[in-house]
């Protein structure tokens, strides 16, 4: 008989968890203005809100951890991180930043200005956030299968080629850059293939233009390639995040995510002439560029994950995790974005809670029931999160209104996984009574899902 998969790694210290009743999750979820953010994690049994900084480091990070080297300028530790990170991408030119948003920032104030527009596959909010901040534009050429959560295809983060060559035709002269998303998060951690990147080099390179990976996920792309596309079944994970790389002239990273960190992020690119550009942001916003707000320490245990986490035993696990949790919602009928990606389960809320309005917001709505249900945080990646349309300032009702139900790295144990299931199961079952949604009291104008406060449509 064939052995069963587990994980690639044994538990050595454990973090207890604090359950609660329905009754004070009703109390403590009304307190926080029915937003899952304004929630104490101790309010949490199992979090799901976000896969990014929430994950466990290995021995051998910790290890690390102990040889940072503190200083302020040229510490060892930077060099230690910039030689990983060389090794990996094949990037020369190094700018570490406290966060992944940090390295937009720094990078995006270089090269982003009022006008501009900056193509893209579904960017990641706090990108767009980013982009039309500096009143320039976000255009989304996304493949438009990613819309259809039903459709099971293998690469549903692509880009669309020809919308992203239109778009290069009509506005080559406001264009800074072309950013890809690897796995693209917002479609439900959906990857990229290596296919499509080489097409969007070669729009690139016919209108003289650079690419930029928001690679926050890059190894768990690189894992759908080695298993998914023809050709790769056989190359290393560290092969494949190589040649992915080779197609690109720079990136931007959340550490909190593929560098199995829980801060930290960076932009590493293969031009001198974006490093100088955005160095003198890194050291306004961020700090000295040998440290630009991470601890030495924090960067040796980022080089270490780095490196582990572009290891196969690893990324399998992972997936494989998440892979696990969809089997159990497809065993109840639940739709979810499919097949499942990267990180986390998309679920679909127009498809369960069909009486609620989208004016009444039925992915925040679901998010909520399940938070009740059995103390399981999600978030909503879905029309408030979207934000209002820069101009006409209406709702964006366009997009897809999912609650996702992210799994951090090696976490939780598939015990976890099986309760997810179950409650999300229990509303299920009683989605139809569900009619109502919930309404904005107060928003801010940009990045409103964070702090957005809401009341029930109906008591
Ligand atoms: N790009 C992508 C694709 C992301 O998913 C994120 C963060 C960022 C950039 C920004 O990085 O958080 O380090 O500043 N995503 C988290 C999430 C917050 O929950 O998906 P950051």
């Amino acid at each position: 008989m064939e052995l069963p998969f587990a994980e690639a790694y044994k538990i050595k210290m454990v973090e207890p968890l604090r359950k609660s009743t329905r009754e004070e999750r009703e109390q403590w979820i009304k307190e926080a203005h029915y937003n899952l953010f304004g929630l104490k994690s101790d309010m949490v049994y199992i979090d799901c809100i976000t896969d990014s900084g929430t994950g466990a480091m290995s021995d051998r990070q910790w290890a690390a951890m102990m040889m940072g080297d503190e200083a302020y300028a040229g510490a060892r530790s930077f060099f230690h991180l910039k030689e990983t990170i060389t090794k990996i991408t094949g990037f020369e030119w190094i700018i570490p930043t406290h966060q992944g948003r940090a390295a937009e920032n720094v990078l995006f104030s270089y090269l982003v200005k009022e006008g501009d527009i900056v193509p893209g596959n579904s960017h990641f909010d706090t990108t767009k956030g980013h982009i039309e901040g500096r009143k320039a534009f976000a255009v989304d050429c996304t493949i438009d299968e990613a819309k259809d959560t039903q459709l099971e295809i293998p690469f549903k983060g692509n880009v669309d080629l020809n919308k992203l060559e239109k778009c290069l035709a009509e506005n080559a002269d406001k264009i800074p850059f072309i950013i890809v998303t690897i796995t693209n998060n917002t479609a439900g951690g959906q990857p990229v293939s290596m296919e499509n990147l080489r097409g969007v080099r070669a729009i690139a390179d016919k209108y003289g233009k650079r690419v930029l990976f928001d690679s926050a996920r890059f190894v768990e792309n690189a894992y759908f390639i080695k298993t998914r596309e023809a050709g790769y079944a056989d190359k290393t994970i560290k092969a494949i995040c190589r040649e992915m790389f080779n197609l690109a002239d720079g990136m931007t990273m959340s550490s909190k995510k593929d560098g199995l960190v829980n801060m930290g992020g960076f932009i590493a690119t293969r031009h001198e002439d974006w490093y100088e550009g955005a160095k003198g942001f890194c050291i306004r916003y961020e700090g000295f560029l040998t440290y630009g707000g991470m601890n030495g320490r924090d960067m040796d245990a980022l080089a270490v994950g780095l490196d582990e986490n572009t290891e196969l035993e690893t990324i399998e696990t992972r997936i494989k995790q998440v892979q696990y949790l969809a089997a159990r919602l497809d065993e109840f009928g639940i739709p979810y974005q499919r097949p499942v990606g990267g990180h986390a389960l998309f679920v679909d809320a127009s498809l369960i809670l069909t009486n609620v309005p989208k004016e009444e917001f039925p992915a925040q709505t679901l998010a909520i029931e399940l938070y009740k249900e059995a103390g399981v945080r999600g978030c909503e990646i879905g029309y408030i999160l979207a934000d209002r349309d820069p101009i006409t300032r209406e709702n964006r009702f366009g997009g897809l209104d999912l609650l996702r139900l992210c799994i951090a790295r090696r976490t939780y144990t598939n015990n976890h996984m099986d309760v997810i299931a179950v409650a999300l199961k229990n509303v299920f079952d009683r989605r139809n009574e569900i009619k109502h949604g919930y309404r904005i009291t107060w928003e801010a104008p940009l990045l409103r899902h964070f702090t957005v406060q809401l009341e029930p449509v109906q008591e």
